[in-house]
């Protein structure tokens, strides 16, 4: 038997640390929140994508009276961006949440398994890492990549 560790490279940063790039995607990711369709949960959350074409793209949680219909932010900004510009990549994630108050939740929110699972597909079909930023609103993670986020992950591409 041979043991591995994994450790995951995390960093912990203040918005105003961060570059104008991704200022602007989490900008992006926190005014998604308020596009959420979030009726049941009150739980809104908002991602968006930078893609290699230069464009960011945004989506939030959809839910439904009938609760696994609904969809993650995630996963609705990727699925929207792939759908819509199929031929570029992506480059980094953020994403946001905020409560029923309206108030940003104040640590990082992160991705559900699915939508990992989701985002490592695009990440290995890119060909190289998607930033993942994470924000909350005292701080915020940034992760070099989707794999990061899902060490041991099932993969049928390669
Ligand atoms: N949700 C997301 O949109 N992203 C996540 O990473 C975790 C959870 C949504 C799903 C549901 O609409 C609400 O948050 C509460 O779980």
């Amino acid at each position: 038997m041979r043991r591995a560790d994994i450790t995951i490279p995390l960093s912990v940063a203040s918005y105003s640390e961060l570059s104008e790039a991704d200022r602007q995607l989490i900008d992006a990711a926190r005014a998604a929140t308020h596009r959420s369709y979030a009726p049941y949960s009150r739980f809104c959350v908002g991602a968006a994508i930078r893609l290699s074409n230069g464009e960011i793209v945004s989506g939030s949680n959809q839910e439904n009276a009938a609760y696994p219909s609904g969809l993650c932010a995630e996963r609705t900004a990727a699925f929207y961006a792939h759908s819509t510009y199929p031929d570029a990549t992506f480059t980094a994630i953020a994403i946001a949440a905020r409560d029923t108050t309206g108030a940003e939740i104040p640590a990082p929110i992160a991705p559900c398994g699915a939508c990992r699972q989701s985002l490592l597909e695009y990440e290995t079909l890119a060909g190289a890492p998607v930033k993942v930023m994470l924000a909350g609103a005292d701080e915020i993670f940034i992760l070099p990549s989707v794999r990061s986020l899902l060490p041991v992950a099932f993969s049928e591409i390669v």
